[in-house]
């Protein structure tokens, strides 16, 4: 048997007459009297992806009538394939398509009638649309499908002509009124789509599929004399693919035999709906030969374990009295799969059975036995993978709810597919519970704060019979609270809103009987009620977050952040007003403001809001007299009050101003106390901005961020007299404000707290997986350390990875780094949710320069001034990364250089390779091949 470099590509269609000519001629007539106008079976849908010119036409091939996806997806964007693809589309549909370059997960809806069966068949045709040649670079160009919630198949086209077309099938029973299709992001590429087709199957039909089992399409085919290479709707009425088995006479024994009598089928087996044509037509061998191996292999991008379903179809077609009798063995286990097989004449018959497949590849064997006269016959075959059904939607009471709230509030966030299935792509905000047993997942808790919901508070939430809390505060909800009957609700916390009226009883008593939390401050709703529920507080003017607006929620909810310290000498807690007294003269003139303890607890309503805690204290969010916010850090160690270090330092620290330090702007200091007031910083910190989900960074503002923090550090180092060592660069000190401009906080500092605290030296003076090699030899801290620490922190902008993590051994991130370069390429440590959307040609120059400022010998680290400089050659780069990469390149389809896992080969098959309007070269989820008959 030939290997599968060796094997021939076939690359094959017909033109429409020959195709015709095979048609039976009732199906003739349909065609020919369908040709104009387009007939869609009922419940087919038929979605040409990404189609803008008209939304709708009949398809010259199928006469099904296409339409234009807008109506079933939310996000994406259209685009054509590149021009020089346009004239070889195998159809009208491949010739556009919608690609997701945001978000890990995008579905399209697709409606269905409830618990039926249907098989739904996805086509990509990467045509180079976006100019990147990413299926020809060589780098891994790769993603997901699911089928609802549950995995389905990869689309794997590394190494793939761009012309060339992949299509996915599933049959699947539909859980509910809809199902969806989503695209997955596997950081390999960005995900696009083609076509998208349902088909609604008899329920009879493909009996193994149900609730709990789908099946991925895996391989089809037909035998016999066939001219087509792809036989479809209307020959196959369900609009299945079935590729014709391609041969050539001398060099394959191959019989073929057709019928124009009709076939009946067999009682209780129209399982499978099997078109005429593809039953009155069979293929079988020279009589000299026994038998016939047919070899099925899945494409890389399956998992090596599968479960498969081979299902035969046999009819036999004229024996002449004689006796045709054959085994069907699975070649790798020596009892036969189905024993003693005889054709039923004229009736079809079709076997299946589930078998577990190691590797990619299956052979069968149709054998001959001892007392057969004739030699194995075959008309078609389809092969199936096991799709898991492990994970279930959500409850369709909890998604109705949802899609009325995302369509009120036009939410946009990642809410898209199932809101809470499967775990890892629950929607932003929202809880959910899974239970066990079968049961649907429901919606807990449901938190909205500050995402910008505008217009009145919607029922759905109130309905919501599972939802223990609900979260709304700091948006714009107006009018009044709806009367409904809660039950479920515990938490609800409207504070900060527009709401007016009167609370209503419903809520009211429930709140009286202790079964619910209720916060209604900040609304008008409050200006008359003295209850706890309205704050008891009298700052409670309402204050809207303008940045609620701007920025996304992950962010919002994580944002608020930064620094420390305030000490009291803690054990016996005194009462709040006795710390009042301690405020106390400071000898020296500091320029900032200087805070009583009353103003703190003031500004920071009673530090109320925590927004941060680091080692050293706890960090509350402020709003000074005038609506400016502030972050007061309150350090908690005592003897840092009484450090003489303090007051000087901070007195140094209110004269460095540069815009990417954070800037102080007062301190409270008396015995007892000390606290910093800082400005606060709404996109919280780099750590957090990294590590977030969905609303990751691009590449252009992590090297801006970069950029920044290098600037504060150089103005550190280089321009205050005496130079300030930072001593603790690291992310989470990387502060970021509402347009993105990184500012380093807390430099200074730690030589202040350190100085009071020389035996915890160390952890003052960095952060584990931050800290310069050198120090711990010489304990001396310079510039160079800083240098080290932000050598870590450009990996980090870099990858997205900390500084040392588990891979599985604990490991330090230069060293991984180091590691990843060394097995593949420098591409291989970009972070993946940047979906390769960066910037190739300076990658190298950031990772050398990261690498160089980790140098283990601090003179041959560069200085902050030179780190400065070469980041700013990296900048700015968006106009630059698309005139790089967009020369489009066309491979010959019979180049050997083009893996051909989905392709269609057989050994042995002559060189001919066609050229048509159909599918100019198919292949499918996976790769048949036959091998020589050698048995006699
Ligand atoms: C498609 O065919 C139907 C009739 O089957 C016709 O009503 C419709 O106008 C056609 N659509 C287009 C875009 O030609
Ligand atoms: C759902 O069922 C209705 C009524 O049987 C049928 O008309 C419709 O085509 C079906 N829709 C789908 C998508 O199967
Ligand atoms: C859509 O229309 C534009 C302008 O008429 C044309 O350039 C483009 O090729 C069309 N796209 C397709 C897929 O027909
Ligand atoms: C089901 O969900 C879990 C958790 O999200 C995921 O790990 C698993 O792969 C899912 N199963 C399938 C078949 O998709
Ligand atoms: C995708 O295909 C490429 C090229 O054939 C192969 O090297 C790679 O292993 C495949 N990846 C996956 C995940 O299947
Ligand atoms: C809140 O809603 C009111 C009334 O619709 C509107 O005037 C105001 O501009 C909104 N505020 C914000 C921040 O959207």
């Amino acid at each position: 048997m030939l290997k599968q470099k060796d094997l021939m590509v076939i690359s094959y269609s017909c033109s429409a007459g020959t195709k015709l000519a095979w048609i039976l001629s009732l199906l003739l007539i349909l065609v020919a009297a369908t040709q104009v106008h387009g007939v869609s079976p009922p419940g087919f849908l038929n979605i040409d992806c990404g189609l803008t010119n008209r939304s709708t036409y009949n398809d010259t091939d199928t006469t099904l009538t296409y339409v234009s996806d807008r109506e079933f997806v939310e996000s994406g964007k259209s685009y054509d394939i590149m021009a020089q693809y346009m004239a070889g589309a195998a159809n009208e549909q491949e010739k556009t398509l919608r690609s997701f370059p945001d978000g890990q997960r995008n579905c399209y809806t697709l409606p269905t009638n409830s618990t039926k069966k249907y098989l739904i068949r996805a086509t990509f045709t990467y045509g180079n649309y976006d100019g990147l040649n990413s299926s020809e670079k060589g780098s891994l160009f790769l993603f997901g499908l699911h089928i609802g919630v549950n995995f389905w198949t990869t689309v794997n086209l590394t190494k793939w002509d761009p012309s060339n077309t992949v299509w996915k099938e599933v049959i699947t029973v539909a859980p509910d009124k809809s199902v969806s299709v989503c695209l997955i992001n596997m950081g390999s590429g960005t995900p696009f789509i083609s076509t998208l087709d349902l088909r609604p199957l008899q329920d009879t039909m493909y009996p193994f599929v149900n609730a709990s089992t789908s099946v991925s399409y895996f391989s089809r085919i037909r035998f016999g004399s066939v001219d087509e290479y792809i036989t479809r709707f209307p020959t196959d009425q369900y609009d299945r693919f079935w590729e014709g088995w391609v041969f050539t006479m001398h060099t394959f024994p191959w019989v073929n035999k057709s019928s124009n009598g009709k076939v009946a089928e067999l009682p209780n087996i129209d399982t499978f709906g099997l078109p005429p044509a593809i039953l009155g037509s069979a293929s079988t061998i020279n009589g000299n030969y026994s038998w016939l191996n047919i070899s099925v292999s899945a494409s890389n991008s399956l998992a090596t374990d599968l479960e498969l379903l081979p299902v035969f179809h046999f009819v036999e077609l004229g024996n002449n009295g004689s006796k045709r009798i054959f085994d069907i063995y699975n070649v790798d286990e020596p009892q036969a799969l189905f024993s003693n097989f005889s054709p039923p004449s004229f009736l079809s018959s079709m076997f299946h059975n589930w078998f577990l497949r190691k590797g990619r590849r299956a052979y069968f064997q149709l054998r001959k036995t001892p007392d057969s006269q004739l030699p194995p016959l075959i008309n078609a075959y389809e092969v199936y993978s096991r799709v898991q059904v492990e994970n279930f939607t959500t409850a369709s009471s909890d998604v109705d709810s949802m899609k009325t709230i995302k369509e009120k509030y036009m939410v946009i966030k990642n809410w898209n597919g199932d809101p809470c299935s499967p775990r890892e792509y629950v929607w932003n905000g929202l809880t959910c519970t899974y239970p066990n047993g079968g049961q649907n997942p429901r919606i807990i808790e449901i938190n909205l704060s500050g995402s910008g919901l505008q217009g009145e508070l919607e029922i759905s939430f109130m309905k919501m019979s599972s939802l223990k809390k609900l979260d709304l505060s700091h948006n714009n909800l107006t009018g009044t609270i709806p009367d409904y009957q809660v039950n479920s609700l515990t938490v609800i916390d409207l504070s900060n809103n527009q709401l007016n009226g009167s609370i209503p009883d419903s809520i009211l008593q429930r709140y009286k009987a202790g079964l619910l939390e209720l916060r209604l401050e900040g609304n008008p709703i409050c200006t008359k009620v003295r209850a706890s529920y309205c704050g008891n507080k009298k700052n409670t003017r309402t204050r809207i977050l303008l940045i609620s607006v701007l920025v996304p929620v992950t962010s919002l909810l994580v944002v608020l952040f930064i620094f420390w310290r305030l000490c009291w000498k803690g054990k016996s807690r005194k009462s709040e007003d006795d710390y009042d007294m301690y405020e106390e003269e400071t000898p020296l003139h500091i320029d900032i403001r200087r805070f009583t303890y009353a103003e703190l607890k003031l500004i920071t309503n009673n530090f109320q809001s925590i927004i941060g805690k680091g080692g050293f204290g706890t960090v509350y969010h402020g709003i000074l007299e005038n609506n400016d916010e502030v972050a007061v850090k309150v350090l908690v160690e005592t003897s840092i009050a009484e450090s003489k270090d303090f007051l000087p330092e901070v007195q140094t620290l209110s004269k460095v101003h540069h815009k990417n330090l954070v800037a102080l702007v007062g301190y409270c200091q008396n015995k007892k106390c000390l606290a910093l007031v800082y400005d606060f910083m709404p996109r919280g910190n780099l750590q957090q901005l990294l590590r977030g989900g969905y609303d990751s960074l691009n590449w252009e503002e992590r090297l801006h961020i970069a950029l920044d923090a290098a600037q504060g550090l150089e103005y550190l180092h280089e321009s205050c007299t005496p130079s300030i060592v930072h001593r603790d660069v690291k992310t989470p000190n990387i502060l970021l404000d509402k347009n993105l401009v990184a500012k380093i906080s807390d430099f200074g500092l730690s030589r202040a707290f350190n100085a009071a605290h020389t035996h915890i030296s160390t952890v003052a003076a960095g952060t584990l997986g931050y800290l310069d090699p050198e120090y711990h030899a010489t304990f001396q801290l310079t510039v160079k350390t800083d240098v080290y620490s932000f050598g870590i922190v450009l990996l980090e902008i870099v990858t997205g990875q900390p500084p040392v993590f588990m891979d599985p051994q604990t490991v330090h991130l230069p060293n991984w780094v180091r590691q990843k370069i060394a097995n593949g390429s420098v591409h291989d440590v970009v972070d993946k949710k940047l979906l390769d959307q960066y910037d190739a040609t300076h990658l190298q120059t950031v990772i050398d320069l990261a690498m160089n400022c980790l140098e283990n010998a601090s003179i041959d680290r560069p200085s902050m001034t030179e780190v400065v400089s070469v980041l700013k050659v990296c900048l700015p780069i968006s106009s630059e990364r698309q005139s790089a990469t967009s020369t489009p390149r066309k491979k010959n389809v019979m180049d050997a250089e083009i893996p051909r896992q989905f392709q269609l080969m057989i050994s042995g098959a002559s060189t001919t390779s066609y050229e048509g309007s159909s599918f100019q070269s198919g292949y499918t989820g996976g790769v048949s091949e036959i091998s020589h008959i050698s048995g006699r």
